[in-house]
């Protein structure tokens, strides 16, 4: 974990209801943070699904279900409440994917990576 915040994308790049994926690379290390702006707030998580660790998204932009309700993990088919990232559904119900803490400023999402 480093010290200083790592800049991750401008807050106007998420429209209600939508989710992103940003690569950071931070001394050396490679994240891949999903990004999700849901109910007026938004929310990151590690772009890593509990079951076997795979990104969620197989195509770009891809995170939501028909619906538009929860996140799914397209290896496996995995759901997502997207505001607490606990799998509701899938091979790892009851599992949550790992949370990250954002701050903003200037109109940036900022994340200690
Ligand atoms: S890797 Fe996500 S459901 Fe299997």
């Amino acid at each position: 974990m480093t010290t200083q915040p790592s800049f991750l994308c401008h807050a106007t790049s998420l429209r209600e209801g939508q989710a992103l994926s940003v690569v950071v690379e931070v001394s050396g290390a490679r994240h891949d943070i999903l990004i999700v702006n849901r109910n007026g707030a938004i929310y990151a998580y590690v772009n890593a699904c509990p079951h076997q660790h795979t990104p969620l998204e197989t195509f770009p932009g891809k995170f939501f279900d028909a619906e538009g309700n929860l996140l799914v993990c397209s290896t496996h088919g995995a759901r997502f409440d997207p505001e607490s990232g606990l799998c509701v559904s899938g091979p790892c119900e009851g599992k949550s994917l790992t949370k990250i803490s954002l701050t903003e400023r200037d109109g940036g999402l900022y994340a200690r990576l």
